[in-house]
């Protein structure tokens, strides 16, 4: 069994900030375990919007979390990530994209770089200062690749003085290991004049 993953290292790294956010989105909720992690460290008044384009994920993820008694503070919408604009006006403390495919069901549906981009756009356009944002990327299968491609590209770009990006992988893993980013947001905006890289 191993201990360390990018999944488990995101949800490592988001532990200490869910504990007092209060709007917080699973994009990609999947099987729902990472919306159940999400549903299970933050706090009552918390709510926890998880999106995904397939019934059966969200089937899943309403299963297991009636299975644990945490349904109650949790929206699922059956929609892109693409669209979070429709739903979400609060500023977003956390949010977490595990990207790729259902495990168990057809590679074909599958996340696509151009609408995860515009969904981390649309989630930093209301990320609260200090908020996080963990994305896990799966070079191994083409679509994971370019999308990893594409979201590096983007990283590297952002500016240092608004936001800070880490990023995790097991340097000692064959066959493209995934890769964790992880993006926290360390100020409201570019000050005028400062350098932004
Ligand atoms: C790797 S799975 C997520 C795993 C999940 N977080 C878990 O804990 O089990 C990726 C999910 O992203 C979903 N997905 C793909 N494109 C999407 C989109 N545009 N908007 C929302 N979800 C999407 C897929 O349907 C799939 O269920």
């Amino acid at each position: 069994m191993q201990t360390m993953n990018a999944v488990k290292m995101a949800h490592h790294i988001l532990l200490d900030k869910l504990a007092t956010a209060k709007c917080v989105v699973d994009a990609t909720a999947g099987n729902g375990n990472d919306t159940l992690f999400l549903a299970r460290n933050t706090c009552d008044q918390a709510v926890v919007w998880a999106f995904d384009i397939q019934e059966a994920a969200l089937v899943k993820t309403e299963r297991l979390l009636l299975a644990n008694s945490l349904s109650g503070k949790v929206r699922l919408i059956l929609d892109s990530h693409a669209n979070i604009g429709k739903y979400i006006d609060d500023s977003i403390d956390v949010a977490m994209f595990n990207l790729g495919y259902l495990p168990g069901y057809g590679h074909e549906i599958t996340t696509q770089p151009y609408f995860t981009l515009i969904a981390l756009q649309q989630i930093l356009n209301r990320l609260s200062v200090g908020g996080l944002v963990s994305l896990v990327a799966y070079p191994g299968h083409s679509t994971g690749y370019d999308e990893h491609i594409e979201l590096q590209k983007v990283f590297c770009e952002m500016p240092q003085n608004v936001y800070t990006v880490g990023c995790w992988s097991m340097v000692n893993h064959v066959k493209c290991p995934p890769v964790l980013y992880v993006i926290e947001k360390v100020r409201s905006e570019a000050r005028e004049g400062s350098a932004s890289r």
